[in-house]
């Protein structure tokens, strides 16, 4: 038998709650609490409380909500899921009889919701058949296939370089303002524009709700919202929220994934997901370790991203890919949080302050960057001619470097450089302006096959655009059989004739 409380240091009330309880005999399914605050409710007794079960708080006005989160010998440490402000101690707790869960379903799409699928959108009240588990075990590796269709993001750089399949997790890494939630913001608009049929689900964690309210309005302009969940938490939630938001907006992904559905969801992001957790954790009493966060805090983010996954044939294909978000500190990416996540995803796209200032956006590091499981689930016209881009790319990197300290150069390096300074300008991709299949193929083959070599580089993205606009008007056809992707560009078919006598034409109107 657990320890009775020492009943000599809660007040009268309480002792007299607690010996009333212990009296009837009702430990097991009935509890009282004995201290509240900072949204953490201590509860004595409900013995029979398992992990993450709902408790039903009593109060003045009805009751509250907690998720039990903290299961001691004597003591159940329970995180609220309402305001504390009317829960005092001596209320009577009850076990609701589940498990924390949240709606699932189409009915979600298109709908700003908070982390228990409430909706913060002023639509209206969500009804759904059926509602998925907070907290849910991974898919086992007998369930699972492995990464092999594409999700394209529609940047080149990561599309030709480092690319995402479905049912991979891929992390956005990078200091703070460098353009991470740009790169998955497109990803979402381009589920849209590419008509892949994809579900978006994105969960803002802590994040100020008019920056929410902006996405929204974009996401609607480009006809991607109604594909599209965001499962929003504001800085001023309680961090009970913050920590729910990704598990729940998982479960609603879930939904997709085990529905033969492909679903890609965002994490915007963990680093504050971690810091919500640190709180709560500390709240709850638990040790704190490294960075002062509890011991577990790699599973945290572990069991969440496990849930991403390509299944099996037999468990119906669906996928869900996940793109987390990690803020660093003056780009260390060797901090402990950063190091875990990085553990437990397939790559990183690592965001480089340096670059981002220099213009040079996305700016995203081609050595520090990797995708380990996408080469597979890339389009083969784009691996065709993605090989060249990153080879170009890495030489003209070491070349320029040492470049720099003298004049005399060989014809051969000169010309490498030449060519990476007009790589690294092609690379270059405005906000909100994803491409597609076949414009990412035509505007790579331009620069690596040598057509745009007399081009300025101050001019080649206009070179660029001038070229897309031509193959469009001129070969139509053949530029939508390449946009599927299927076909590999080999230097002698008809298709790359055509967009090498394109290239050099267009080139023509631009040199000096
Ligand atoms: N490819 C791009 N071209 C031009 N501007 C960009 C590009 N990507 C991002 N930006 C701009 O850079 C700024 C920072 O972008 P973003 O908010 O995506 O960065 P972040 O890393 O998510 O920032 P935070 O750390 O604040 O979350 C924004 O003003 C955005 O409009
Ligand atoms: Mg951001």
């Amino acid at each position: 038998m657990a320890e009775l409380l020492k009943v000599t240091e809660l007040g009268k009330d309480l002792r007299e709650a607690i010996n009333k309880l212990e009296v009837s005999g009702d430990l097991e399914s009935v509890g009282i609490v004995t201290r509240v605050g900072d949204g953490v409710a201590w509860v004595y007794g409900l013995r029979s409380a398992g992990a993450s079960e709902v408790l039903l708080i009593e109060t003045k006005s009805g009751t509250v909500e907690a998720f039990a989160l903290n299961l001691n010998e004597d003591e159940i440490g329970a995180v609220l899921l309402g305001s504390d402000e009317e829960v005092v101690a001596g209320a009577k707790v009850t076990l609701k009889g589940t498990i924390l869960d949240v709606p699932v379903g189409e009915e979600m799409l298109g709908r700003v919701v908070d982390p228990l699928g409430k909706p913060l959108d002023g639509g209206p009240a969500i009804k759904t058949k059926q509602r998925g588990l907070v907290e849910r075990e991974a898919i086992g590796v007998l369930g699972r296939k492995h990464v092999h269709e594409p999700m394209m993001t529609g940047i080149v750089s990561i599309d030709a370089m480092f690319p995402i399949g479905r049912g991979q997790r891929e992390l956005i890494i990078g200091d703070r303002q460098t353009g991470k939630t740009a790169i998955a913001i497109d990803t979402m608009i381009n589920q849209g524009r590419q008509k892949t049929g994809v579900i978006n689900i994105y969960v803002a964690i802590g994040q100020k709700l008019s920056k929410i309210a902006r996405l929204v309005d974009r996401l609607k302009a480009e006809g991607v919202m109604d594909q599209t969940i965001i499962v929003a938490t504001g800085p001023s939630d309680p961090a009970s929220l913050l920590y729910l938001a990704p598990y729940a907006a998982t479960a609603m992904g879930e939904y997709f994934r085990d529905n033969k559905k492909h679903a890609l969801i965002i994490y915007d992001d963990l680093t504050k997901h971690a810091v919500a957790y640190r709180q709560m954790s500390l709240l709850l009493r638990r040790p704190p370790g490294r960075e002062a966060f509890p011991g577990d805090v790699f599973y945290l983010h572990s069991r969440l991203l496990e849930r991403s996954a390509k299944l099996s044939d037999k468990l119906g294909g669906g996928s869900l890919t996940a793109l987390p978000i990690i803020e660093t500190q003056a780009g260390d990416i060797s901090a402990y949080i950063p190091t875990n996540v990085i553990s437990i995803t397939d790559g990183q796209i690592f965001m480089e302050t340096d670059l981002f200032n220099q213009g040079i956006r996305p700016a995203i590091s081609a050595g520090l960057s990797v995708s380990r499981v996408g080469g597979d689930a890339q389009t083969k016209a784009v691996k065709s001619v993605g090989g060249g881009l990153k080879l170009g790319l890495s030489q003209f990197r070491e070349l320029a470097s040492f470049a720099q300290f003298g004049s005399d150069l060989d014809e051969e390096t000169k010309q490498q450089i030449e060519r990476g300074q007009r790589l690294t300008e092609l690379l270059k991709q405005h906000q909100y302006s994803p491409m597609s299949i076949w414009e990412q193929v035509a505007s790579i083959r331009a620069v690596t096959s040598g057509s745009f070599d007399k081009v300025p580089v101050a001019k080649i993205q206009e070179a660029k655009t001038a070229m897309l606009t031509r193959l469009w008007k001129d070969h139509k056809k053949e530029m939508q059989e390449l946009n599927t992707g299927a076909e590999k560009i080999e230097d002698e078919s008809k298709v790359a004739g055509l967009l090498d006598k394109t290239a050099v034409a267009v080139a023509k109107g631009f040199e000096d």
